[in-house]
């Protein structure tokens, strides 16, 4: 599936202070890496793809807190020819890779995370919780499309606590909101949101970096497209629970524990070695 979009095969280089903010916080923010002509073309592409395949159709005072935190509608870039091109872009994946300091990064998933009018919060959580992958070489670009002002608000994070690693099998939601809160605290951990955003700006948050958002006051959508990262050469582990389970199924198709995940739903997306 090849899209017609503007080009994003390029490598945008990333000056050694967000690599080391990166590296020490486990979280830093590159502004400008889409532009207003490519938003153009990509917005349209990713909101349509979104609301096309979301499965959520309940109003919001029927969900539970992680239903209220926002439309998600994973792995797009399967469906849809434009958005298959934001995907796989070179562009983002060489900032994944310069930021994680590997040769090369591989897909995961990409997913749609669009915050509705009204939207609830997005409870404390670690992403790698559900990741059954042997590295912790792993990093989520969070795009916003439309600006975010402070009034909606992108992400706060908990500087420092990807070092922590695996805080322990908290799924998102009421439970993981509470104890993550009060272990932050406990930690003394500071907290950054990079905010506000304009559209095209993309924080960048390692797998075990912990995090929240705040909840969509406003009545405007704040539609996010995010893609998830993993350095080339990681292995699958066995799944130790059944999130993971699930994820080796949808993200991993095709590769058994102890197998490199290089399969077709994993392509490579950037290699410094590659021309
Ligand atoms: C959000 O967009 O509200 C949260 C994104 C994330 O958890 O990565
Ligand atoms: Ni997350």
């Amino acid at each position: 599936m090849s899209g017609s979009g503007p080009s994003l095969s390029d490598v945008r280089p990333v000056d050694a202070r967000w690599c080391d903010e990166f590296r020490r916080d486990g979280h830093t923010v590159v502004r400008g890496l889409l532009s207003a002509d490519e938003l153009s073309v990509y917005r349209p592409a990713i909101e349509q793809a979104a609301h096309r395949h979301a499965w959520e159709r309940r109003p919001l005072d029927e969900r539970d807190t992680y239903g209220k935190a926002f439309l998600q509608v994973p792995n797009l870039w399967q469906h849809d020819p434009l958005v298959h091109q934001f995907v796989i872009a070179r562009r983002f994946a060489s900032v994944a890779a310069q930021l994680l300091g590997v040769e090369g990064v591989r897909l995961y998933h990409d997913q749609a995370l669009f915050k509705e009018p009204g939207g609830g919060h997005t409870p404390w959580h670690q992403d790698q919780h559900y990741w059954p992958l042997d590295t912790d070489s792993t990093v989520t670009m969070w795009m916003p499309l439309v600006d975010v002002p402070l009034e909606i608000g992108g992400m706060t994070f908990a500087s420092g606590s990807h070092r922590l690693g695996d805080l322990g099998r908290w799924q998102i939601g009421d439970a993981s909101e509470e104890h993550f809160e009060h272990e932050v605290q406990a930690r003394g951990l500071p907290l950054v949101q990079h905010g506000p955003f304009a559209a095209g700006d993309a924080t960048f948050h390692a797998g075990w970096t912990l995090h929240r958002a705040p909840a969509n006051p406003t009545s405007t959508m704040r539609s996010v497209m995010t893609v998830i990262y993993f350095a080339d050469g990681a292995r699958v582990v066995e799944p130790d629970h059944a999130h993971r389970r699930m994820d080796l199924a949808l993200w991993l198709r095709g590769r058994q524990p102890g197998e490199l995940a290089d399969g077709d739903a994993n392509p490579l997306l950037y290699h410094r070695a590659q021309p």
